[in-house]
């Protein structure tokens, strides 16, 4: 239980990277039928089942996203990680997440590692906390459900 003086660290910012805002017109194969709005309805709708306070970011450029974990500290106590394809080549992201010091969880809506050869790697991978793939949008509470369990704010 927390005291009064204690603050809860409940704050995840879910960070989406290149191409997530066309999720509805993407392969899918993949990526399902539900566009990015949907999919932040379903993911805002786990956070409140899990007591957290959840904020969504997209950008398409890669720059923004590394000034988004830069100030990660200002907007979150953790975050949940799905770059696109910048998780697999870009080593500017990747040091910015070095530096963004919360604890973070790398979400695939799909299979990556049963993809090609090139999504197999992650840059991200051995910094986060846990790295999950293929579970499509309940990949997300499952990352929410780890991030509470770090943050002690269950
Ligand atoms: C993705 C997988 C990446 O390989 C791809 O480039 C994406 C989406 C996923 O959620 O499955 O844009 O991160």
């Amino acid at each position: 239980m927390n005291g009064p003086a204690e603050i809860a660290a409940n704050r995840v910012a879910i960070l989406h990277g290149v191409n997530l805002n066309m999720l509805g017109r993407r392969d899918s194969e993949h990526y399902g039928d539900m566009d990015l709005t949907a999919l932040g309805r379903e993911v805002g709708g786990f956070a409140r089942e899990l007591g957290l306070e959840v904020s969504f970011f997209q950008t398409n450029h890669e720059g923004e996203y590394c000034e988004l974990l830069h100030r990660a500290t200002e907007i979150a106590d953790g975050l949940v990680l799905n770059p696109g394809a910048w998780s697999h080549y870009s080593y500017a992201i990747r040091d910015a997440l070095e530096v963004a010091g919360v604890p973070a969880v790398e979400v695939h809506l799909s299979k990556v590692s049963q993809r090609e050869d090139w999504r197999r790697t992650s840059v991200i991978r051995e910094l986060c906390l846990a790295s999950i793939e293929g579970e499509g949008v309940a990949g997300y509470r499952r990352a929410l459900e780890l991030l509470r369990e770090r943050l002690g704010a269950g």
